[in-house]
């Protein structure tokens, strides 16, 4: 069946970048590393099924929302990018890279996760699930918020990701919440993403820690390990300049 396209933002010339946000966000989170990395490149911001503008849409897995951005890619006539993603973004990117490795020029996962979710994280997702049926999305942002952000993030980005997941329309996160609990172990997978990566991390990340981000370098092939000292889950958001500085040495990597 055909799937309706992603909206999209699109800023900037020279090589495709995807930026890919997480849960429960959307493309709006990107807008400070857009703005930079678009000096130089050709950078594409999604809104992933479900979520934003794509709100309308409903993604039945991770897989399902890789390919949407592969079919993204093919409407905009990009055959690489280098694909970036954050969290559940960092999920998408991975499914992206298993389905789609030919097309991956360099990989950047920031505060995600290679191991599935434990017995326990599913359970949680359910309630999640439920939670919104009863009180709407914004109650699983408030649960999360939490571990969103360091409890030094100041009271701006506080309000600016309350206010974004606040926003998103309770059938996506459902979908996602349930993509997430079901997504694969993405660690067999990691020694064959054979180009150029980076996993950023934030010191302070409790959803995506740094002992896991070690582990993900590790296993992949080409990784650097970028840590950001304070930051928390969102490190995009709370440490702008030092997540922008490690993406823009990502992209001066040669191309896988
Ligand atoms: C995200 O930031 O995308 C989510 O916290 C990921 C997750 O819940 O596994």
């Amino acid at each position: 069946m055909t799937r309706e396209p992603l909206y999209f933002v699109e800023i900037g010339s020279g090589e495709p970048v995807v930026l890919l946000h997480g849960f429960p966000l959307d493309g709006r989170m990107w807008e400070m590393q857009a703005k930079e990395l678009s000096r130089s490149a050709r950078v594409i911001v999604p809104d992933l099924s479900g979520f934003g503008r794509s709100g309308a849409m409903v993604a039945a897995s991770l897989d399902e929302m890789a390919d949407d951005v592969a079919a993204l890619l093919d409407s905009l006539g990009a055959r690489q990018a280098t694909i970036i993603g954050l969290s559940m973004g960092g999920y998408v990117s991975m499914a992206f890279a298993r389905r789609h490795l030919e097309r991956v020029a360099r990989l950047g996962l920031c505060d995600t996760r290679a191991v599935p979710d434990s017995a326990e994280g599913k359970k949680v997702r359910d309630t999640n699930i439920a939670l919104v049926d009863a009180q709407g999305s914004g109650a699983v942002l408030e649960r999360m918020l939490p571990m969103l952000l360091s409890p030094e993030a100041s009271l701006e980005i506080r309000e600016f990701v309350r206010a974004m997941g606040r926003s998103q329309v309770p059938s996506g996160v459902k979908a996602a919440l349930a993509a997430m609990r079901d997504r694969p172990d993405a660690r067999p997978w990691l020694a064959t993403f054979d180009v150029p990566a980076m996993v950023v991390v934030g010191s302070e990340d409790r959803i995506a820690p740094p002992s896991e981000a070690e582990e993900m370098v590790a296993a992949l092939p080409h990784a650097e390990l970028a840590l950001i000292p304070g930051a928390g889950h969102l490190a995009n958001l709370e440490a702008p300049a030092a997540f922008t500085a490690h993406l823009a040495r990502l992209l001066a990597m040669p191309r896988g």
